[in-house]
């Protein structure tokens, strides 16, 4: 058996769990054409969410039975074309939801109580001293954090938030249209974890962002793409929000200009479950699915 992972992951994994097999391990950066001579003879692919399984890559890999993705999304693969050639995609839930969880929290903190700002200050040399006017942020105690996407790792923002005193407002896609004006207008922070898809991709735009309510926050951990980051740019600059917290961008690695310099926004390189622990779980569950696959048993995070 041929399996080509997209990049290299934390061991014990592929040496572990794949050891009869003949594995390739791919690096970062590495473009479609690239990648799609390195996929002609292999019969399953581990996938990571920077490398688009896209229809040609699966035209070019027509051994390929399985494609199990090193991530809980799955918005990197074209499922559709999968589930036409008959190829099972997996992916690894769960085992990231509390890290992940634990990151939108920290950036809901980190853009209220303006830590980067007193980051720099302090850095600079420029602070004198405790000042009660100095660096005042918001007090998360009574406020309302919305909710957009309320699965797994929304749910798992929604109880830290209730240990902070926060109010909870969450919203899920089956919920009626009304409920999502609700959430924009009643949310002090709004914090997504929706997946990306057709519905959710450009869900937070000039229009959603302009009925927000003023100098309200918005924290993003799940995919950018569901943000338009020139909307965002705007709405910050004209103070109808007052900050934002982000771990996912709309072109990924690269980040809106527009946001880069600005002291009201703290940007991470998607780091939602990089523990030591989790990553190395999401590893061995996208090697575990292959060796089932392979073995004849059915996989138990199959999402085609
Ligand atoms: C996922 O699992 O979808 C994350 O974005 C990567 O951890």
């Amino acid at each position: 058996m041929r399996i080509y992972v997209t990049q290299p992951l934390p061991e014990p994994s592929l040496g572990e769990l794949l050891a009869g097999a003949t594995v390739q391990v791919g690096e970062s950066g590495i473009g479609e054409d690239e990648l799609i001579r390195r996929v002609s003879e292999v019969d399953a692919i581990l996938s990571t969410p920077p490398v688009p399984i896209t229809t040609r890559v699966l035209d070019a890999a027509p051994r390929v039975r399985i494609v199990a993705n090193c991530a809980v999304g799955t918005d990197n693969i074209d499922l559709p074309a999968c589930r036409a050639r008959g190829v099972v995609v997996t992916n690894t839930p769960g085992v990231l939801t509390e890290a992940t969880a634990d990151l939108a929290f920290a950036l809901i903190l980190a853009v209220t109580r303006r830590l980067r700002e007193g980051e720099a200050l302090l850095r600079s040399g420029a602070w004198t001293g405790w000042k009660p006017l100095e660096l005042r942020g918001v007090s998360l105690e009574g406020k309302v954090l919305g909710i957009y996407g309320a699965g797994r790792i929304g749910s798992a923002v929604a109880r830290r938030a209730a240990a902070f005193g926060m109010t909870v407002f969450p919203v899920v896609d089956t919920d009626p249209p009304e409920r999502f004006e609700d959430l924009l207008r009643s949310a002090d922070v709004l914090s997504i974890h929706a997946p990306l898809t057709p519905e959710t991709r450009g869900r937070f735009g000039d229009a959603e962002l302009g009925r927000m309510k003023r100098g309200s926050f918005l924290v993003n951990t799940a995919r950018g793409p569901i943000v338009d980051e020139a909307a965002l740019v705007r709405a910050l600059e004209s103070g109808q929000l007052r900050g934002a917290g982000l771990d996912v961008f709309q072109n990924e690695p690269k980040v809106h200009s527009g946001l880069v310099g600005r002291p009201d926004v703290v940007l991470l390189p998607h780091l939602g479950s990089a523990t030591e622990e989790v990553r190395l779980s999401m590893a061995r569950m996208a090697c575990e699915e292959i060796a089932r696959f392979f073995r004849g048993d059915p996989p138990v995070n199959r999402v085609v």
